[in-house]
């Protein structure tokens, strides 16, 4: 009889087999210029290589340059990106691990300063754009552009664009897409009624609003070997009342199951601004578990797993879990900003570690809910590891029927 499934057991996933079900979960650094991956790349990704994750996500990387969040993302709309990506996962493959990229377009919250500049929209004279798209003109909110809903033509060239950018992500020698459909980014946007209130064939019914995103999995299979996985990232709840939700996120899952995805990664929020999420350890991996039940489709559960959740609970591997962890996100250069104990300004720390912290306390985005903070200040406390921006997706969380996190 085959040994219970846990955090250390290798994974199939079509073609492929991952070392350990240890993914890291893509992290935009705002460390690009015109799209291009740079040396922080290599050693922010790198540095988790060497800590021992078996599957490796760069952040969200735009398949347009107006697809960007901010001028500063990681972008693959052009052949002359490959090469120092290719760079990046050279190193990955060195150091055993795989590696993946999620492949994103921004959608209505494109634009965008850092988060660690002043939130603004960032105007065209500073490198920023207008042309930010969306399934309706409607803003995400006050101090975000005005978008433009996409005609027929515009969402042609955005299923185009993420086909493109999965070629040009293989050329760079990446073994597993993820096609970002979560946050409120653009393929979340045309999911949630409350985003999307076309009257077209990609808008209203559920079948409408779903056409998009199931389009564009459908074209990017048809240029990802089917012997590499392709994963997509969905927003399993809006976290309000008429927009997506659970239920459609299962309906979903078995339509992307059937297209040939391998593994849906079950994220929450980001649609609607000033949604109460209650962030806490593991607070996502009901989603994660209730859609892997219940149509069949492997999942990731992602979310405060990283520290508290997996570690606080007396199951069989839940030391050597923890030590794992450990090893991801102590033993590397950043350590010292570990030590810290609120996000006062770490003169010493790089921006981008320094936003990491920030983001995990107020959830992701820009949705400041006091009580959330205050919560995950309590766990920061208690768990320094969570201070990093240090986020851990584990795969297919199936502990020979439990999970490993809930
Ligand atoms: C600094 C930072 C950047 C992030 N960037 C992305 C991103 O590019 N794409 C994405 O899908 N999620 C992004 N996230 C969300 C993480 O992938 C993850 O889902 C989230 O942080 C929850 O996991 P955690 O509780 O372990 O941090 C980001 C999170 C952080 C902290």
């Amino acid at each position: 009889m085959d040994a219970p499934a846990n955090l250390f057991s290798p994974l199939t996933l079509a073609g492929i087999t991952l070392p350990n079900r240890i993914a890291v979960s893509p992290m935009c650094q705002y460390s690009s210029e015109d799209g291009f991956a740079t040396d922080w790349h290599l050693v922010h990704l790198g540095s988790r290589a060497i800590g021992g994750a078996g599957l490796i996500f760069t952040e969200a990387t735009a398949v347009s340059p107006e697809g960007r969040i901010s001028p500063q993302d990681l972008g693959l709309w052009k052949d002359e990106h490959i090469a120092p990506l290719a760079r990046v996962t050279g190193f990955l493959h060195a150091h055993g691990a795989y590696a993946g990229i999620q492949l994103a377009h921004a959608g209505r919250k494109a634009s965008v300063s850092p988060p660690w500049e002043t939130p603004r929209v960032v105007p065209p004279a500073e490198g920023g754009w207008t042309n930010v798209l969306a399934p309706s003109a409607i803003p995400f909110a006050e101090g975000f552009a005005q978008p433009h809903a996409l005609d027929s033509e515009g969402i042609a060239r955005i299923k185009d664009a993420f086909r493109a950018a999965a070629l040009r992500a293989l050329s760079a020698g990446f073994d597993v897409v993820e096609i970002h459909a979560a946050h409120g980014y653009l393929l979340q946007e045309f999911l949630s009624p409350l985003s999307n209130h076309r009257t077209d064939e990609y808008g209203g019914s559920f079948e409408n609003r779903t056409r998009l995103l199931l389009e564009t999995v459908e074209t990017v299979r048809t240029v990802w070997p089917a012997h590499l996985p392709l994963f997509v990232r969905i927003s399993s709840t809006d976290w309000t009342p008429g927009g997506w939700d659970i239920d459609q996120s299962v309906e979903l899952a078995r339509l992307l199951k059937a297209r040939g995805v391998n593994l849906l990664d079950a994220s929450s929020g980001g649609n609607i601004a000033g949604a109460k999420i209650p962030v806490g350890p593991g607070y996502q991996t009901a989603f994660s578990e209730r859609i892997r039940r219940e149509s069949g489709l492997a999942t990731g559960a992602v979310g405060g797993v990283g520290g508290p959740v997996v570690g606080a609970r007396p199951r069989p591997h839940a030391r050597a879990a923890r030590d794992v962890l450990d090893r991801l996100v102590h033993r590397q250069p950043l350590r010292r900003r570990l030590l810290a104990r609120d996000d006062d300004v770490d003169p010493v720390a790089a921006a981008q570690a320094v936003v990491g912290h920030r983001q995990q306390a107020v959830g992701v985005g820009r949705q400041i809910d006091p009580d959330h903070v205050a919560l995950l200040v309590h766990h920061m406390i208690d768990e320094p590891r969570v201070l990093m921006g240090e986020a851990v997706m584990i795969l297919a969380p199936d502990m020979g029927g439990e999970q490993v996190v809930q």
